[in-house]
């Protein structure tokens, strides 16, 4: 029997995130429901808990709440953010209800008394994402570490060896997150012998049941995980049993049809190509809301997928597998208690109608990007491919925003360049808003609001277009979209006006009514082409870990119809994400070329991290 870590899921996306930081350590990490029954943890190979974090208040009156009995097995155990709150409420300490609560980035400071923070310094970076905290620690309890809006950020019953914390380690942007793992795993005293050609292995045993017979087609994209999947189905099952189906949507980049037959048929693959473009535009007409788009989308691909079944008459003997990985699972709600955040096409009701009746093969739906690459480059694929941005399924579909009515907001008092002033007393808004909402996250729940424009001296395109210093100036309006979306509840973005096709301040914003069309399609091509080319040529591809271009159907002082966001990510899982870095050079190359565009208007970077931005916009 292997020696394992649990971790007891309370809900939202951090399960799965954590069991693949505790993989990463090369431990084997089982997620278990809250209601497994107390026997089952007396269990000798069970060497630490986890408590994870989860969107729900304790004063919920159907709170997430496991048997308390885990207080007495003599193990280790870890709380995190809402596993915080619940070991300190369970145990008779006081949580308070929050207001506003703290997203994003934070200042930690430990006392250098508790060994889970052995070898992190003293002052370090950790990512807050909650509503509640904790007023007063259990009896038993001291407080170990604190930051400026948390006095009990961290907390540690020595004789129990409980440690609990308010942030959260298991995403990138908690500095030393793994490092805080690592010594609870010392704590625990664990083996450490998990590794991705143990998952492999086992894989192949769960492949082959779930197969039996039958032959397998899938759905590839392109993309990393599906090619991944396809990689690993056909090391399973023999090239000769796995088909691959590329759906041309029309929503692809520029050149992308090319590339992915030819780096996919270079690996060996059986594969179809149907060019179905003018299908997903029709379907497409007149819708404008996002989470219709993402339903039309992944019904269209089911109708082509069953048109090509009914043709070659497949369905007694084929399966469908899709390339899904976790996060695509987690933020349509997927898992207990998680809230729906936006449905992935290959999450549409539909297609979980043929999950749930046993009818899709999902190889690789347990794993994060990081391991998907990993498990590539085992599998051998070809480095282009490995190491592709993520590019999702809906395609440009997406990254095309929609406007069901046309506005126009004149206003001469707009406040730009106020920005550098800003402080959070402040009565009047240091910013603008445009006029079109997009979808965010905070605190695990959906947000549609809108993005507030920045425009401050701080950062001024003429004046240093060869500035060195462009990394920590990002960083700095980084951390003022933070401050800025934590104060105000109406914004969830906020974008940097890089350059626009007019001369001056904004004196007058036009929302356009658009829905996704072809003219609108190639117009984001030929940006995305342009960001993707520069990137290249400049060797910055790998530098960011996804580059989202997107479209906006706003205008500004009678220039163009549309206007363009940047929205370089750094990220390593695509679960927490911050803005990419590059160089201001790279900016001012990209927005100048996007400008020659008479369509366009203005180019924005977006400045938000995740939370409380999504990758995408939407
Ligand atoms: P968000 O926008 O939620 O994106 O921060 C997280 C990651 O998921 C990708 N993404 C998708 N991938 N189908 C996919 O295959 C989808 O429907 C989809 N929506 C978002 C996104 O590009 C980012 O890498």
């Amino acid at each position: 029997m292997h020696e394992k870590i649990i971790i007891l899921d309370f809900g939202g996306q951090y399960a799965h995130l954590i069991a693949n930081r505790i993989r990463r350590q090369n431990v084997l990490a089982e997620i278990w429901s809250i209601e497994t029954p107390l026997e089952q943890f007396q269990d000798k190979s069970v060497k630490g808990l986890i408590l994870s974090g989860g969107p729900q208040s304790v004063f919920e009156k159907d709170s997430p709440k496991c048997d308390k009995g885990i207080f007495d097995l003599g193990i280790p155990i870890l709380g995190i953010c809402y596993g915080h709150q619940f070991v300190t409420h369970t145990l008779g300490g006081k949580v308070l209800p929050g207001k506003k609560g703290e997203f994003g980035r934070a200042e930690f400071t430990h006392n250098k008394q508790c060994p889970i923070f052995e070898g992190v310094p003293e002052q370090s970076i950790f990512w807050m994402n909650h509503v509640d905290e904790v007023g007063e620690p259990a009896t038993g309890f001291e407080v170990v570490g604190t930051t400026e809006n948390c006095a009990n950020a961290a907390l540690w019953n020595r004789e129990k060896r409980i440690f609990t914390v308010q942030f959260h380690l298991e995403v990138t942007h908690s500095e030393y997150g793994n490092k805080v793992f690592e010594n609870f795993l010392n704590i625990c005293g664990i083996k450490r012998d998990w590794t991705m050609e143990r998952f492999l292995e086992e894989e192949k045993k769960r492949v082959k049941t779930q197969v039996g017979e039958k032959n397998v087609f899938l759905f590839v994209s392109g993309g990393v995980d599906s090619s991944v999947a396809f990689a690993l189905l056909v090391e399973i099952l023999g090239a000769k049993r796995v088909k691959g189906l590329f759906v041309d949507t029309g929503l692809l980049r520029k050149n992308e049809v090319e590339f992915v037959e030819k780096s996919l048929r270079a690996i060996g693959a059986d594969l179809t190509v149907l060019r179905e473009g003018d299908r997903f535009l029709e379907n497409l007409r007149d819708i404008y809301e996002p989470e219709q788009k993402r339903e039309i989308i992944g019904h269209t691909f089911l109708d082509v997928q069953k048109d090509f079944f009914d043709k070659h008459d497949l369905h007694e003997n084929w399966l469908l597998a899709q390339g899904t990985i976790y996060p695509d699972t987690i933020e349509t709600g997927g898992t207990a208690h998680a809230d729906k955040i936006k449905t992935h096409h290959n999450r549409a009701p539909q297609v979980q109608k043929l999950i749930d009746e046993g009818k899709i093969l999902e190889p690789i739906k347990e794993l994060y990007k990081d391991e998907v690459r990993a498990l590539g480059e085992l599998l051998g694929l070809p480095a282009e491919l490995v190491w592709r941005h993520p590019f999702p399924g809906p395609g440009l579909g997406v990254r095309i925003l929609c406007s069901a009515e046309k506005l126009q907001i004149t206003n001469d008092e707009l406040p730009m360049g106020k920005v550098d002033a800003f402080t959070l007393q402040k009565d009047e808004k240091p910013f603008i808003t445009l006029p079109i909402k997009s979808v965010g996250v905070q605190g695990d729940f959906r947000t549609y609001k809108y993005p507030a424009i920045l425009k401050s001296s701080i950062f001024n395109l003429q004046s240093s277009a060869t500035d060195a210093t462009a990394p920590s100036r990002l960083q700095e309006l980084e951390k003022l979209s933070t401050n800025l979306i934590n104060h105000y509840s109406d914004i969830n973005r906020c974008l940097f006006l890089l350059d626009t096709n007019f001369e001056g301040n904004i004196r007058e914003i036009l929302l356009n009514k658009k829905c996704v069309q072809q003219k609108r399609v190639e117009i984001l091509q030929r940006a995305d082409d342009l960001v993707m080319r520069v990137l290249h040529e400049m060797k910055l591809y790998g530098d960011v870990w996804q580059f989202p271009v997107v479209l906006l159907p706003v205008s500004f002082n009678g220039t163009g119809e549309e206007s363009i966001v940047l929205r370089p990510i750094d990220s390593v899982d695509a679960m927490s994400a911050s803005v990419g870095k590059l160089p201001w050079e790279f900016f001012a190359k990209v927005a100048a070329g996007i400008l020659q565009d008479e369509a366009i208007s203005a180019v924005f970077l977006d400045v938000t991290s995740k939370p409380p931005g999504t990758i995408e916009w939407e």
